[in-house]
Formats: structure tokens, sequence, C-alpha cells
């Protein structure tokens, strides 16, 4: 599944990019702060305009401070996936559980550092995993490929029924990086520049979409 990610887009005209990406699986929405991460992008009333006019459901990446305040507005409004750092929680549980009480998928995203064992323990409690491939901040980045034995772990749990996730990567995903990330078992591809940055987003998407299947 593909989830292109609305940054590489032109923010001057979000309504038009996003019927562009009509035929993806998610549309990924980077929530960015300034604080948790070097950049500054969109919040919730911007998110909701998208939601709105978006043919494809919401998949929210919050790469903000303070998840707890903020995230259950994106479940309220109907993203499908709200996805918070592990690195900002304090209390991840209480995340997920508020996420999906108001009716919203709930993730967990792990920044390329951060070791998946430290967060086994709540996994069970989340619906996505998204494993961090650049350093969340800013799209165009290059593919840490280090990152893919947490992907390739969190299948095994998965294959072994120990959990239930969709196993999601974010960042550096191109025609030349899919196929490792493919193997390595993710569900849920997030790209921007490779989306956005291609001349026919769709033809762009499908491309992608039987690269990772192939
Ligand atoms: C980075 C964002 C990504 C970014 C991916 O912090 O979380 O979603 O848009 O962009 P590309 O695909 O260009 O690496
Ligand atoms: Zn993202």
């Amino acid at each position: 599944m593909i989830a292109p990610s609305l940054l590489s887009a032109d923010f001057a005209n979000l309504a038009a990019e996003v019927q562009r990406v009509a035929d993806a699986d998610w549309l990924h929405v980077d929530v960015m702060d300034a604080h948790f991460v070097p950049n500054l992008t969109l919040g919730l009333p911007v998110a909701q305009a998208i939601q709105a006019v978006s043919p494809v459901p919401l998949d929210c990446h919050l790469m903000i401070d303070n998840p707890e305040r903020w995230a259950p507005g994106y479940a309220e409004m109907g993203a499908r996936n709200v996805t918070v750092h592990a690195e900002a929680c304090t209390d991840p549980r209480a995340v997920a559980r508020d996420l999906k009480a108001a009716g919203a998928l709930a993730g967990l995203a792990i920044k390329p550092g951060t070791p998946l064992e430290d967060y086994l323990d709540v996994l069970p409690d989340f619906d996505t995993l998204l494993v961090m491939s650049v350093e969340p901040g800013f799209g165009g980045q290059s593919f840490i490929a280090d990152v893919l034995p947490k992907a390739r772990k969190a299948r095994e749990l998965v294959d072994a029924g120990h959990l239930t996730l969709i196993v999601e990567i974010d960042g550096g995903i191109n025609a030349d990086t899919i196929e490792q990330a493919a193997e390595a078992g993710v569900d849920m591809f997030v790209a921007g520049s490779a989306v956005y940055g291609a001349e026919d987003p769709s033809k762009a998407i499908a491309a992608l979409r039987a690269q990772a299947a192939a």
C-alpha cells in the first residue's frame, strides 16, 4: 500500500494536490511543530481542511511535542490513522487508547536511532508501527537502510501472531529503495518526493505499488 506524503506537494494548491493522488491507499499528512523537529508545517485546522476534500483516508504523522494534548483532535476530525512519536510520549498506551476511542487507528513512530525493543511492551495497544527511515523533519532525504531490521522484526512478530500491526515506513522511499523495504515486510510505504516530484503522481503510485508487490 502507498501513502503519498503531502509534504512534497504545492502548499498553495492543497485541494488540487490531494486530487492528484486520489488512487493512493492513505494520504500522509506531516504535522511538525518546530520543537520536536526543526521544521514547521501545519496543524489541526489545515489538516481538517484537507480531510474535508480528500477522497483518500488521512494518515496523520504527528512530529510534535506533547502528542497527548493534540493527537485526539486528529482522530476526532476523521483521520483514519494518527501516528505519534514514541520519543515524545510520556504514556504511549494512554494516547493509543484515546485515539481508538475517537475512532482512529493508533500509530507509534520510532526515529532511526530508537530501538524497537524499547517499545515492544506497548505495541499490542497500537494498530500501526511507523519505522522512520530518515531523521524526521524534512522530505527528500536519503533512505537509511540500517532501520530495516526493525521492520523485519515487527513483521516476524506479526506473522507469528504476537502482534497485529500495519508496518509502515517513512523517508527516502522511491524506485531504488522500495524493494528492500518490501522485502523486509513493510505493508505501507510513505513516499513524498517520489510521488509529488513525478510528472504523473498517479503513475508513480502505480509503479511503486507494482515494485513493492514484485
Ligand atoms: C519526514 C516526513 C516524511 C517525508 C517523506 O519527516 O515524515 O513523511 O515527507 O518525504 P520523502 O519521501 O521525500 O523522503
Ligand atoms: Zn511522515
